[in-house]
């Protein structure tokens, strides 16, 4: 049994070690629970939820690219009621934590999921994806306006108790500004990236390959650029971050925390190896451990970089 702190705290949540299933990777987490020990995670941040039901867009919706897949589900799901009658109840069982991943159309949306989300039991944390690239209202475009962003975090602030933390689309210039909004609209922590916009095209039949033309790209071809603003998010913020992008093993968990992360989302790599889960956490406590560190947060914003704190290569 290591004897290293593997403890990570987004503001008020505490999570056992810093290992988060990314939203729409993991199903509402119960899918999982025949071949992941629910419990052994940091969290789960559950597929994002809307107040009604949504059908998702029409197939195909997914797309193999070169180290990476592009998606456009269109946020299907259960809609918020069902979420918490059918899916929480288990994952309580299963002694998951539990990040609920929220969207709305409007402000009043998201309020009103999060003033639902705090009366059931069992819920950790809010994550507001204002970030979802492959849907035509809400979503990204509160994400990629700072006003806006700004809004949607502090009416949820209002709206409840439960830790707040926006998830970051990286399709905008400037991702560090958005995290101090966040900040100063109330959040506890920000989560990023969500997917970058990305399209594919057939070039036999010359159609795009998802129905929906655009979609989202994920999994290790976006990670370097996650990393990059991980990095700066951490110069711009002091509430903690939670990293993501591409992360496949225990290297690029410890590479996303060195950069400034706190915790980490793995969510390709469940479709690769669902399994991965152990390894990632075993790998993590093994260079620890190599290193001469004690816990998890000695290594968390520990970057050398030489000179300044932001270098442009030219
Ligand atoms: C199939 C799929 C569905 C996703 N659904 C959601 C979602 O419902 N809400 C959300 O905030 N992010 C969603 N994401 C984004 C992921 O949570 C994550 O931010 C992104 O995929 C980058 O991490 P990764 O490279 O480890 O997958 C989805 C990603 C994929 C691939």
């Amino acid at each position: 049994m290591s004897s290293i702190n593997l403890t990570v705290n987004l503001g008020q949540l505490q999570l056992k070690n810093p290992l988060v299933a990314a939203s729409g990777c993991f199903g509402y987490g119960t899918e999982y629970s025949d071949v992941v020990d629910l419990s052994t995670l940091g969290a789960i941040a559950v597929k994002g939820l809307f107040l009604q039901e949504r059908p998702g867009h029409v197939p195909p919706r997914i797309v193999e690219t070169p180290s990476g897949m592009l998606n456009a589900i269109g946020l299907q799901g259960i809609g918020v009621r069902r979420f918490i009658d059918e899916r929480l109840p288990a994952l309580r069982k299963h002694r998951a934590v539990v990040i609920v991943n929220i969207c709305g159309t409007t402000v009043d949306e998201y309020a009103e999921l999060a003033r639902i989300l705090s009366d059931a039991p069992g819920v950790a944390a809010l994550e507001l994806n204002i970030s979802c690239p492959n849907i035509k209202e809400g979503g990204i475009t509160f994400g990629c306006d700072l006003r806006g962003a700004h809004d949607v975090v502090s009416a949820v602030r209002r709206a409840t108790s439960l830790p707040v933390i926006p998830k970051l689309t990286p399709n905008v210039t400037d991702v560090a500004s958005f995290a101090r909004a966040a900040e100063e609209a109330g959040a506890d922590a920000v989560s990023l990236v969500n997917t970058f916009l990305a399209m594919a095209i057939d070039v036999e039949t010359r159609r795009p390959r998802l129905s929906n033309v655009f979609g989202g790209l994920s999994g290790p071809a976006i990670r370097p650029i996650a990393v990059r603003m991980v990095y700066e998010c951490r110069q711009a913020v002091r509430i903690p971050i939670m990293g993501m992008g591409g992360i496949m093993t225990a290297e690029d968990v410890v590479e996303f925390l060195v950069a400034g992360a706190d915790a980490v989302q793995v969510g390709t790599a469940n479709f690769v190896d669902p399994f991965v889960w152990p390894k990632l956490l075993d790998g993590l406590t093994g260079y620890l451990e190599r290193h001469g560190h004690g816990a998890v947060r000695d290594i968390v914003g520990t970057v050398a970089v030489p000179g300044a704190a932001q270098r442009i290569s030219s």
